[in-house]
Protein backbone atom coordinates (compact mmCIF):
# COMPACT_ATOMS: atom_id res chain seq x y z
CA UNK A 1 0.00 0.00 0.00
CA UNK A 2 1.17 3.52 -0.87
CA UNK A 3 1.30 5.78 1.73
CA UNK A 4 0.99 9.95 0.88
CA UNK A 5 1.11 12.66 3.41
CA UNK A 6 0.67 16.38 2.89
CA UNK A 7 1.03 19.55 5.16
CA UNK A 8 -1.10 22.63 5.54
CA UNK A 9 -3.81 24.53 7.34
CA UNK A 10 -6.82 24.15 5.13
CA UNK A 11 -8.73 27.06 6.54
CA UNK A 12 -12.10 27.48 5.04
CA UNK A 13 -11.88 24.65 3.18
CA UNK A 14 -12.24 25.95 -0.47
CA UNK A 15 -12.06 23.96 -3.92
CA UNK A 16 -8.21 24.66 -4.29
CA UNK A 17 -7.76 22.56 -1.00
CA UNK A 18 -10.33 19.92 -2.67
CA UNK A 19 -8.23 19.51 -5.92
CA UNK A 20 -5.16 19.26 -4.10
CA UNK A 21 -6.39 16.12 -1.96
CA UNK A 22 -7.59 14.87 -4.85
CA UNK A 23 -4.59 14.66 -7.22
CA UNK A 24 -2.22 13.63 -3.72
CA UNK A 25 -4.60 10.72 -3.18
CA UNK A 26 -3.90 9.42 -7.03
CA UNK A 27 -0.81 9.39 -5.90
CA UNK A 28 -1.06 6.19 -4.06
CA UNK A 29 -3.56 4.49 -1.27
CA UNK A 30 -3.88 6.19 1.83
CA UNK A 31 -3.67 9.67 2.08
CA UNK A 32 -2.45 11.74 5.69
CA UNK A 33 -3.16 15.39 6.17
CA UNK A 34 -0.63 16.78 8.75
CA UNK A 35 -2.92 19.52 9.86
CA UNK A 36 -1.55 22.69 11.22
CA UNK A 37 -2.84 23.26 15.03
CA UNK A 38 -4.07 27.22 15.91
CA UNK A 39 -0.45 27.17 18.09
CA UNK A 40 1.74 26.53 15.36
CA UNK A 41 -0.45 28.86 12.74
CA UNK A 42 -0.03 31.01 15.00
CA UNK A 43 2.97 30.82 16.71
CA UNK A 44 5.12 29.72 13.33
CA UNK A 45 3.18 30.71 10.57
CA UNK A 46 1.84 34.23 11.27
CA UNK A 47 -1.57 32.91 10.76
CA UNK A 48 -4.87 33.21 12.76
CA UNK A 49 -7.41 30.46 11.29
CA UNK A 50 -10.78 31.34 10.98
CA UNK A 51 -11.73 27.51 11.95
CA UNK A 52 -10.76 26.04 15.17
CA UNK A 53 -7.80 22.46 14.64
CA UNK A 54 -10.95 20.44 15.97
CA UNK A 55 -13.66 22.08 12.83
CA UNK A 56 -10.77 21.98 10.40
CA UNK A 57 -9.92 18.26 11.43
CA UNK A 58 -13.60 17.51 11.19
CA UNK A 59 -14.13 18.88 7.38
CA UNK A 60 -11.20 17.31 6.38
CA UNK A 61 -12.42 13.75 7.75
CA UNK A 62 -15.14 14.31 5.48
CA UNK A 63 -13.24 14.61 2.20
CA UNK A 64 -13.32 10.99 0.65
CA UNK A 65 -9.73 10.97 -0.20
CA UNK A 66 -8.61 12.03 3.23
CA UNK A 67 -7.53 8.49 5.69
CA UNK A 68 -6.24 10.14 8.54
CA UNK A 69 -5.65 13.36 9.79
CA UNK A 70 -2.55 14.19 12.25
CA UNK A 71 -1.56 17.28 14.17
CA UNK A 72 1.11 19.82 12.73
CA UNK A 73 2.83 21.38 15.64
CA UNK A 74 6.54 21.76 14.54
CA UNK A 75 8.86 22.18 10.88
CA UNK A 76 11.01 19.73 12.32
CA UNK A 77 8.28 16.46 12.67
CA UNK A 78 8.34 15.82 8.62
CA UNK A 79 11.31 13.51 9.01
CA UNK A 80 9.56 11.52 11.89
CA UNK A 81 6.34 11.41 10.44
CA UNK A 82 7.24 9.99 7.12
CA UNK A 83 9.18 6.92 9.20
CA UNK A 84 6.71 6.56 12.14
CA UNK A 85 4.13 6.16 8.67
CA UNK A 86 6.39 4.94 6.81
CA UNK A 87 5.01 7.25 4.09
CA UNK A 88 6.11 6.82 0.37
CA UNK A 89 5.52 10.12 -0.89
CA UNK A 90 5.42 13.52 -0.06
CA UNK A 91 3.00 16.02 -1.30
CA UNK A 92 2.85 19.89 -1.57
CA UNK A 93 1.24 22.49 -3.99
CA UNK A 94 4.20 24.29 -5.68
CA UNK A 95 4.08 27.32 -3.29
CA UNK A 96 6.40 25.10 -1.93
CA UNK A 97 8.78 24.21 -4.68
CA UNK A 98 12.42 23.06 -3.94
CA UNK A 99 11.71 23.94 0.01
CA UNK A 100 11.20 19.79 0.85
CA UNK A 101 13.85 18.18 -1.83
CA UNK A 102 15.69 17.67 1.43
CA UNK A 103 13.21 15.18 2.77
CA UNK A 104 14.15 12.77 -0.11
CA UNK A 105 17.68 12.67 1.02
CA UNK A 106 17.20 12.50 4.32
CA UNK A 107 14.45 9.47 4.34
CA UNK A 108 13.90 8.26 0.53
CA UNK A 109 10.46 9.52 0.28
CA UNK A 110 9.20 10.87 -3.31
CA UNK A 111 8.95 14.48 -2.91
CA UNK A 112 6.19 16.31 -5.52
CA UNK A 113 5.09 19.07 -5.94
CA UNK A 114 1.93 20.11 -7.42
CA UNK A 115 0.58 22.71 -9.25
CA UNK A 116 -2.10 25.03 -7.30
CA UNK A 117 -5.36 25.68 -8.26
CA UNK A 118 -5.83 29.25 -9.65
CA UNK A 119 -6.74 32.21 -8.24
CA UNK A 120 -8.57 30.83 -5.04
CA UNK A 121 -6.65 31.18 -1.74
CA UNK A 122 -7.70 31.12 1.94
CA UNK A 123 -6.56 34.52 2.91
CA UNK A 124 -8.10 35.99 -0.81
CA UNK A 125 -11.22 34.33 0.64
CA UNK A 126 -10.80 36.36 3.40
CA UNK A 127 -9.64 39.91 1.72
CA UNK A 128 -12.95 39.54 -1.04
CA UNK A 129 -15.44 39.33 2.23
CA UNK A 130 -13.85 42.08 3.64
CA UNK A 131 -14.07 44.26 0.95
CA UNK A 132 -17.86 42.99 0.23
CA UNK A 133 -18.63 43.83 3.85
CA UNK A 134 -17.10 47.54 3.43
CA UNK A 135 -19.01 48.30 0.51
N1 LIG B 1 -3.49 24.77 -2.44
C1 LIG B 1 -3.66 24.55 -3.83
N2 LIG B 1 -4.36 25.46 -4.58
C2 LIG B 1 -4.88 26.56 -4.01
C3 LIG B 1 -4.72 26.80 -2.61
C4 LIG B 1 -4.01 25.87 -1.85
O1 LIG B 1 -3.19 23.55 -4.37
N3 LIG B 1 -5.52 27.44 -4.78
C5 LIG B 1 -2.71 23.81 -1.67
C6 LIG B 1 -1.44 24.44 -1.09
O2 LIG B 1 -0.42 24.50 -2.08
C7 LIG B 1 -1.12 23.49 0.04
C8 LIG B 1 -2.52 23.03 0.52
O3 LIG B 1 -3.44 23.38 -0.54
O4 LIG B 1 -0.41 22.35 -0.44
C9 LIG B 1 -2.93 23.73 1.81
O5 LIG B 1 -2.77 25.11 1.59
P1 LIG B 1 -3.10 26.25 2.63
O6 LIG B 1 -1.91 27.14 2.80
O7 LIG B 1 -3.74 25.71 3.83
O8 LIG B 1 -4.24 27.04 1.77
P2 LIG B 1 -4.24 28.46 1.11
O9 LIG B 1 -5.59 28.64 0.49
O10 LIG B 1 -3.04 28.64 0.22
O11 LIG B 1 -4.14 29.38 2.41
P3 LIG B 1 -3.47 30.83 2.63
O12 LIG B 1 -4.12 31.79 1.69
O13 LIG B 1 -3.76 31.13 4.08
O14 LIG B 1 -2.00 30.65 2.36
Amino acid sequence: MKKIITYGSFDLLHYGHINLLRRAKEQGDYLIVALSTDEFNHQYKDKKSYFSYEKRKQLLEAVRYVDLVIPENSWEQKVSDIKEFKVDKFVMGNDWQGKFDYLHEETGVEVIYLDRTPEISTSQIKEDLNKQLKQ
